[in-house]
């Protein structure tokens, strides 16, 4: 079987799941409550840990949700078939995903007092966690060698398009009370201060015990292992073949660009991103 992009608005999406009249309505009708909590990021930038991390900050760091609730229902992705068919309920929940781009995004957003909490990740680890992703996935256009999609990834002919253009879009949000910036890096180095500091964005109080719960059930290991976040709930001829969590670390593309993929990178990376403070990035 070959897969296709989905193309739409310009940009390309994985074509199962997906289809151009959702997204379309999604990008231009869906309206954002000030009630929500929006987590947005690019693939692979460690999403469905933040996921994970506001659904524990929300129940206190009881489990009960998180191991009977699938994590595409506790925070829907609101350009998805599945997702948008959920958010259109009128008991919709509060919390919701997006890998929309910038510019796509429902501008009811921009009205909101929402909470945004934008996830970034090292580039070149969004874009070997990538790889492994869409190679192994049912859903998309799969490429045949690092090398391949290292390409891909440069033009923007990946899910979502330019990983360039995406941080770029929505980091003129950065300075809203109203976004948080958060990083994977971040993350791993100092997950108790980082989750302290979403609980303070959120205006969230959770006691020591609570705080203890949300860390340890939202470690690497705990996450992979529940069905209701590792996408082992979806049959098997469904979206999904890889798992969502596969190495969990930061700089695992050390082990997979070579030293030419690296300096063409930086390259690339000094001309798109040219004009932004150097201490935004935790990876620079
Ligand atoms: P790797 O492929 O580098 O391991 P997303 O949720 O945006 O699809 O991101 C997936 C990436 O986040 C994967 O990266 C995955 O392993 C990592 N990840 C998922 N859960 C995690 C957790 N609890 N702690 C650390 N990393 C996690």
């Amino acid at each position: 079987m070959t897969y296709e992009f989905l193309w739409c608005e310009g940009l390309p999406f994985p074509d199962s799941g997906f289809s151009s009249e959702v997204i379309k309505e999604a990008c231009t009708k869906f309206v954002i409550k000030d009630e929500d909590t929006v987590t947005v990021s690019y693939p692979k930038s460690g999403t469905h840990w933040l996921i994970e991390i506001l659904c524990l900050i929300h129940s206190k760091g009881d489990t009960k949700w998180i191991q009977s609730v699938p994590i595409w229902e506790r925070s829907p992705w609101i350009e998805t078939d599945r997702g948008y068919k959920l958010l259109k309920e009128n008991e919709r929940p509060n919390f919701l995903s997006s890998h929309l781009p910038f510019h796509l995004f429902p501008k009811s957003l921009f009205t909101s007092k929402a909470k945004v909490l934008y996830l970034m990740r090292n580039p070149k680890d969004v874009l070997a966690s990538g790889y492994y992703f869409w190679a192994t996935s049912k859903f998309s256009i799969k490429p045949e060698s690092l090398e391949q999609y290292f390409k891909w990834f440069i033009q923007g002919n990946v899910p979502y398009g330019s990983w360039f253009e995406h941080i770029r879009g929505w980091m003129s949000m950065r300075h809203r009370e109203n976004v948080l910036l958060l990083s994977y890096e971040e993350l791993q180095k100092d997950p108790r201060s980082t989750i302290e500091k979403i609980c303070q964005f959120l205006g969230k109080k959770l006691n020591p015990e609570e705080l203890d719960s949300v860390l340890k059930n939202s470690s690497f290991h705990v996450m992979k292992q529940n069905k209701m976040s590792n996408y082992e709930m979806l049959p098997e001829s469904s979206m999904i073949h890889s798992p969502i969590a596969r190495k969990g670390i930061c700089g695992d593309w050390k082990n997979h660009f070579t030293v030419a993929q690296d300096e063409a990178f930086h390259k690339v990376y000094q001309e798109k991103m040219a004009g932004f403070p150097k201490d935004l990035f935790p990876w620079e």
